[in-house]
């Protein structure tokens, strides 16, 4: 038999998906893969009910529902200020993920390089890899995951380089990137000419005193920024695989060239349910916030009372466990040891970082709030671990 393709030869599979494989293994708490075990909001399921018997059931538009894209526009106006015409600067994806895929593929060429932060999450190594580009690695210093901008510049002005990717807030470090770290990104971009690609699947959790600024917004940025984001943390529905790019017409021109080749569209049924949600009131985004930061609180104070050392978050819903004092220098074994001896899952750092880091494991906090105090009181017994 033929070789299969040298560009996909190196993939592994996703390490966060295989701790869910082992979390139930073991029947441990699983905190390694990000997504709720609540329900979403009822009007959005009692919506979908309702359109069931009649549809849509067909194809929808390649770039998604006429009624998707007017709500999404005017829910991205609200909170960004941004005009987003609905026809000219939308195309509705398959998650977050097919609209980085997709915004990848309509910028690199092989050859060409991407600027991701490291440690960074998974999916933007693969994303390079199948748009035939190379990625060039700035680290994210823990534990603050700030960046020195001369590192920065010196990879953004290597030659070849068109694009950079953008996590914020980010996951796994919980970071959202502050005005003047977004300024230094877009003042880059515009000296060298390159794309910023922006995944924001965070944007509405984000913890006070933080705030989220959307890069498109900042001057000069609106034209080069490929914004990808989705419905699925918003609205706790991940398994709908909705999502979008926002950006100039130029771009997403051909984004829906991509997306049409790569999925025709995003499940019309969803879409039209999904509406809903895009038009709920700013009450719905507070109390979202609310829950997290409850959330967020609850198993932190469990992480201190247990006396692990991590780094706050300050947007999405993971941390980052320090586990150097286990005397591990395989945190994967470590993550597989936890799962089975102490029955909580989560993902080892290492699968984040292109640095050789060994030292932390990510927790993800979007769970009920009795499945996160049993996951304390399991890990209440971590010191099982010690070698
Ligand atoms: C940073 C980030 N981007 C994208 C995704 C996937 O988003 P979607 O469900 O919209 O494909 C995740 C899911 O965990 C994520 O953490």
């Amino acid at each position: 038999m033929k070789e299969l393709s040298k560009r996909t030869a190196g993939f592994t599979d996703s390490v966060i998906r295989r701790m869910t494989r082992i979390s139930l293994k073991y029947g441990a708490v699983n905190l390694s893969q990000g997504f709720p075990d609540f329900d979403p909001p009822s009007m959005i399921t009692e919506r979908l009910k309702s359109i069931a018997p009649h549809g849509p059931h067909q194809y929808a538009l390649t770039w998604g529902a006429q009624n998707f894209r007017e709500a999404l526009a005017k829910k991205q106006k609200h909170f960004s200020g941004m005009e987003v015409d609905p026809d000219k600067n939308i195309v509705v994806t398959a998650g977050s993920t097919e609209a980085m895929m997709a915004a990848m593929m309509s910028v690199c060429d092989p050859g060409d390089k991407v600027v991701i932060f490291s440690p960074f999450y998974e999916n933007y190594g693969a994303d390079t890899i199948l748009s035939g580009a190379e990625p060039v690695y700035v680290t994210l210093i823990p534990p603050e995951y700030s960046f020195d901008p001369d590192v920065l510049e010196a990879a953004v002005k290597m030659d070849g380089v068109k694009a950079l990717i953008l996590c914020n807030p980010s996951n796994p470090s919980g970071k959202v990137f502050t005005q003047e770290e977004l300024q230094i990104i877009a003042d880059l971009a515009i000296k060298y000419d390159i794309y910023v690609i922006t995944d924001e699947v965070y944007e509405h959790i984000v913890y006070k005193p933080f705030r989220h600024t959307y890069m498109a917004t900042l001057k000069g940025m609106a034209d080069r920024t490929i914004m990808c984001s989705s419905l699925s943390k918003t609205y706790s529905i991940t398994g709908w695989r909705l999502g979008y790019v926002i950006a100039n017409e130029d771009i997403t021109d051909r984004v829906k060239k991509v997306h049409d080749f790569l999925t025709v569209g995003a499940a019309a049924p969803l879409m039209e349910a999904a509406v809903e949600g895009l038009l709920f009131p700013d009450e719905y985004y507070a109390e979202l916030l609310e829950t997290y930061t409850q959330k967020k609180d609850l198993f932190c104070s469990g992480l201190d009372d247990i006396g692990l050392s991590y780094t706050k978050p300050q947007g999405a819903y993971y941390v980052m466990v320090d586990i150097s004092r286990f005397g591990f220098d395989n945190d994967l074994e470590f993550c597989e040891k936890l799962a089975e001896k102490v029955g909580v899952g989560a993902v080892p750092g290492s699968s984040f970082f292109k640095e050789p880091e060994n030292r932390y494991i990510r927790f993800h906090f979007a769970k009920k709030e009795d499945t996160l105090k049993e996951a304390l009181e399991r890990l209440s017994n971590i010191d099982r671990m010690k070698k």
